[in-house]
């Protein structure tokens, strides 16, 4: 069995997918932080092996708000909606069979843990380069701050955030995958972001603690990927979202590119909904 990084870096993002939803999956733990049965396992075929994680559809909370489909549909909703726009944020994710059932099975992240893009901070010690988006107190009555890298791949990710509608973007789902150069710098490195289920609600639900670019006109980047994603909606993506998605929310992600195009600004929160989620790691 190989895994060695070299083996894997050559694989594409199919090839990846080829493994993830045709290679024996072995669920090697449950992930204690969840709030959904989640497992950590692996998947192996013809010689490779690639890391994962595996959320049974059997293991979802039902939630009042999202009575459709399931979580693990809507993320691999979410990976689509990546793919097609050319955000590249999310990894690639199958649903399959597994030993609790159908569920979604995601190439699981390593992620470079020293440096954090998401981070809380001593009020009054936000360091330049990092944008503040929170003031609050934290267990032991300190006052700290909830900041976030003032960093482009993020920014892209607040973007795509705000595409596909999510009401979960905590810290803890931001990944940063080592770079070429590992270890050596926050700059390094691809970001990745994980636990898309709650999303594409046709109500907004945006809540993340990527706000740093509220209200910011967009940039010209930001233009081509929203019209990129437009164009692939009209061009089959729509009919493939639409295993995992309701009408109405095909609707209402087609009305939000409309609305980010049109106002040509990030959006900001209406103070009509918890626009942190809770806990924001
Ligand atoms: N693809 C992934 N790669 C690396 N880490 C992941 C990945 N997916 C999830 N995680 C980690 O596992 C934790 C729990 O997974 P998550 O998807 O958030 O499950 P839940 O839906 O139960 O909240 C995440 O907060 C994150 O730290
Ligand atoms: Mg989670």
């Amino acid at each position: 069995m190989q895994t060695d990084d070299t083996l894997e870096r050559e694989l594409t993002d199919d090839a990846v997918e080829e493994v993830l939803s045709n290679g024996a999956l072995t669920v090697v733990g449950r992930l204690a932080t969840a709030s959904n049965a989640s497992f950590f396992g692996q998947v192996e075929l013809d010689g490779v092996a690639l890391p994962c994680i595996y959320k049974p559809v059997a293991g979802e909370r039902p939630l009042w708000d999202f009575p459709d489909g399931t979580l693990a549909g809507r993320e691999r909703a979410a990976r689509l909606v990546s793919t097609a726009g050319g955000w590249h944020v999310v990894p690639p994710t199958v649903l399959r069979d597994g030993r609790f059932g159908p569920g979604m099975c995601q190439r699981w992240i390593d992620v470079e843990s020293q440096f954090a893009l998401v981070d809380i901070v001593d009020s009054g010690a936000a360091e330049p380069g990092w944008i503040a988006v929170l003031e609050a107190e934290d267990a032991s009555g300190r006052d700290v701050l909830l900041v976030h890298a003032d960093d482009e791949r993020l920014r892209d990710m607040a973007l795509f955030d705000a595409v596909i509608n999510n009401a979960d973007r905590k810290g803890g789902h931001v990944l940063l995958a080592p770079g070429a150069a590992a270890g050596s710098d926050r700059q390094a490195g691809r970001l990745f972001g994980c636990d898309h289920g709650v999303s594409f609600h046709v109500d907004t639900k945006l809540r993340t603690v990527l706000w740093g670019w509220a209200g910011e006109p967009l940039r010209p980047r930001d233009v081509q990927l929203l019209s990129g994603l437009g164009d692939a909606l009209g061009n089959g993506l729509e009919d493939e979202l639409a295993s995992w998605l309701t009408s109405a929310e095909l609707v209402a992600l087609r009305r939000r590119v409309d609305v980010l195009l049109n106002t040509a600004k990030m959006p900001v929160p209406d103070g009509s909904w918890p626009a942190i989620p809770w806990p924001a790691f």
